[in-house]
């Protein structure tokens, strides 16, 4: 086939191949090839088909949030932490690149945490996400998108506890095998990280970031900012850390409720 008429197919193909991976019209092959998520003749493996289900979805949630903030002289500044090999805002980059309209800029990405009006951690192992909600709070984000990853800390100090009074009560079947001990201590992290964005002026949504199928880590957190610092949300977290005996967390994972 000669150059043109292989440009002419590619081109005819190209539709067929952003419809067969779910892409949306515009986003780039190329750049997902360079990424290495599609190999150099466009096809998927597995991991991949997985992941990039997953930073598609996220990316939604995000262009929602942009879509509801008010616009910001200069664009909106968003920070990726535990970007690993920054899929996320490589997509992300390409997907305000498409949306661009000339003379508003749609927002800003940067690999370096200095600035932020939206922070996002996709997949941070164990406490990286609560270190993307304590770096969201410094620089008072106005939104905060997380789908938490492997919640280990929790559950090693529920394992630590087991002898706790609460231990004592039909509650403690909850934990007491160890896979159970894993999710209950998961399950207790994210609902800790709710309590304590919605004590420190957000407003939290919990919901699915994908197919069961496409991802085991499935939760996501929206948090936007309200400025309404929920003192009750503050006490129940408060409460929770005692019942379960994880007081040390309090210091460390929520310093702002320290009195
Ligand atoms: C499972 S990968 C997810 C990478 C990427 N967000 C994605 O979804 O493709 C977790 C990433 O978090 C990073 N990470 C782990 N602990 C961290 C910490 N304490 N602070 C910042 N990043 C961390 C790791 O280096 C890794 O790149």
């Amino acid at each position: 086939m000669t150059s043109s008429r292989k440009t002419k197919a590619a081109l005819q193909a190209a539709p067929d191949l952003h419809a067969q991976l779910g892409l949306r019209p515009g986003q780039s092959i190329e750049l997902l090839k360079e990424l290495h998520i599609l190999t150099r003749d466009g096809r998927l493996n597995q991991d991949s088909r997985r992941k990039l289900k997953q930073v598609n979805h996220l990316l939604q949630f995000i262009e929602k949030v942009r879509q509801e903030l008010p616009p910001r002289e200069g664009g909106l500044l968003l920070a990726d932490h535990g970007a690993g090999k920054s899929y996320l805002g490589f997509m992300l980059y390409d997907l305000w690149r498409t949306r661009h309209e000339p003379g508003r800029e749609l927002g800003h990405l940067y690999g370096i945490e200095t600035r932020a009006d939206v922070v996002t951690a996709l997949h941070a192992c164990d406490t990286a996400t609560d270190d993307a909600i304590a770096f969201a709070l410094r620089k008072q984000a106005r939104a905060i998108v997380l789908a938490p990853c492997c919640q280990a800390e929790v559950a090693a100090r529920l394992r630590m506890n087991k002898a706790l009074q609460l231990a004592r009560t039909p509650l403690a079947e909850l934990w007491r095998h160890p896979l159970h001990t894993r999710e209950m201590g998961s399950q207790l992290t994210n609902v800790l990280r709710c309590l304590y964005l919605e004590s420190q002026g957000y407003a939290v949504t919990v919901t699915e970031l994908v197919g069961w199928e496409h991802s085991m880590k499935n939760e996501l957190i929206i948090a936007m900012w309200t400025g309404h610092k929920k003192r009750s949300a503050a006490e129940r977290l408060q409460a929770l850390l005692a019942q379960f005996g994880l007081e040390a967390l309090l210091a460390e994972r929520f310093p702002a409720l320290r009195v």
